[in-house]
């Protein structure tokens, strides 16, 4: 239950707005003026409010610092030519959130504290809302334990909150990979379909060391025989062979995407075959080398539609088709981004007007 539905609102007497480019905006680096935090507490969520961006307190002996007791989510907000703030499928997201949650003994997130939370911080922070093609507002809801208790048990406390920040392009041009067969991403039975920082922490040295070797990324495969391709850990992967759409299918290790499943829908919209099923490394290398794979590419939130350039495989680097030439993931792209900054009919019901 929430305390009242009523959200307290402190403005800042300062924004930050003028310091920001617009022109030349990074990824990740600039916040909004304002931040959305509810508590939870003794059962219940509390004191929701909007109060300026600021540094948090917290215990140092908090489970979210110790144990990774942490969940977040990642979605976007678009300006159309009429000045309109638009949310790219928030209802999926917050789906996903309370998956998460639920997976790490957290909590579920009431729909109307976070729709209530994420509304209002849009209306107040609209005008960090970018317009140019290619750049919008990420936001970034987070659930993590606020209790101060050493030990390994469920948390009983907990904060939600919502931090913003205009974004342009998450990889600035086409990628390229490795696929990973030692290191291990996600095993069965484990959190790999989450968005919890358990995830994401410990992909980032193999991920490294992939990059001390001249790739972006790392295509993550099965943790059990390194058979399967399951995900790059930044975004879903999708292939397009012989003509058809083939990305893997979901389980225990691998991210429900929003774009991922964004794309099939269209794809399957456009009349294409689409196929949501174990893709083996040996099935997709045999193809590259028969000049069957036209397309590959990663679909994420942060990193939108991105190509894949190149795919590095037990010491030999594949080249892919030109990225000029990829007829489907170029129009995918068009396509999403027509949706997202409003220019076209949203025939899926996918945007949310704040
Ligand atoms: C997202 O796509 O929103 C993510 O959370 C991925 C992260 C690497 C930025």
């Amino acid at each position: 239950m929430i305390d009242s539905l009523n959200i307290s609102v402190k403005k800042t007497s300062a924004s930050r707005i003028g310091q920001l480019d617009f022109a030349n905006i990074p990824f990740g680096k600039i916040y909004a003026d304002h931040l959305f935090t509810a508590s939870y507490i003794d059962g219940g969520w509390k004191t929701p409010e909007i109060v300026p961006y600021e540094d948090l307190r917290i215990s140092p002996a908090s489970p979210a610092l110790h144990y990774g007791i942490s969940v977040f989510e990642g979605l976007k907000a678009y300006k159309n030519d009429q000045g309109e703030v638009l949310v790219f499928r928030p209802d999926k997201n917050f789906e996903r959130m309370n998956v998460s949650a639920e997976r790490m003994c957290m909590p579920l997130i009431p729909e109307q504290l976070y729709f209530d939370g994420l509304n209002t911080l849009l209306d107040i922070d609209r005008d960090w809302v970018p317009s140019a093609q290619g750049t919008s507002l990420y936001i970034r809801p987070f659930l993590f334990s606020d209790d101060d208790y050493i030990g390994i048990r469920p948390s009983q406390n907990f904060r939600f909150m919502i931090i913003t920040c205009p974004v342009g392009a998450y990889y600035a041009k086409p990628v390229k990979v490795k696929i990973e067969t030692h290191y291990t991403r996600a095993a069965e039975g484990g959190s790999g379909f989450c968005k919890t920082g358990c995830n994401y922490g410990p992909a980032i040295y193999p991920a490294k060391l992939a990059q001390e070797k001249g790739y972006d990324q790392l295509l993550w495969t099965d943790g059990k025989e390194h058979r399967y391709i399951e995900e790059s850990g930044t975004m879903n992967v999708m292939f397009i062979i012989d003509g058809k759409l083939i990305t893997p299918s979901l389980g225990d290790s691998i991210l429900d995407g929003i774009t991922r499943d964004s794309v099939m829908a269209l794809a399957s919209d456009w009349g294409m075959d689409v196929e949501e099923r174990k893709v083996e490394v040996n099935e997709v290398m045999s193809a590259i080398k028969e000049g069957r794979v036209s397309e590959v590419f990663g679909v994420g939130t942060a990193a939108t539609i991105a190509q894949i350039e190149l795919i590095g495989h037990e010491g030999t680097d594949y080249e892919l088709p030109a990225v000029e030439t990829r007829e489907f993931s170029n129009k995918v792209l068009k396509v999403l981004d027509d949706i997202k900054y409003g220019r076209i009919e949203d025939k899926f019901g996918w945007m949310h007007t704040v």
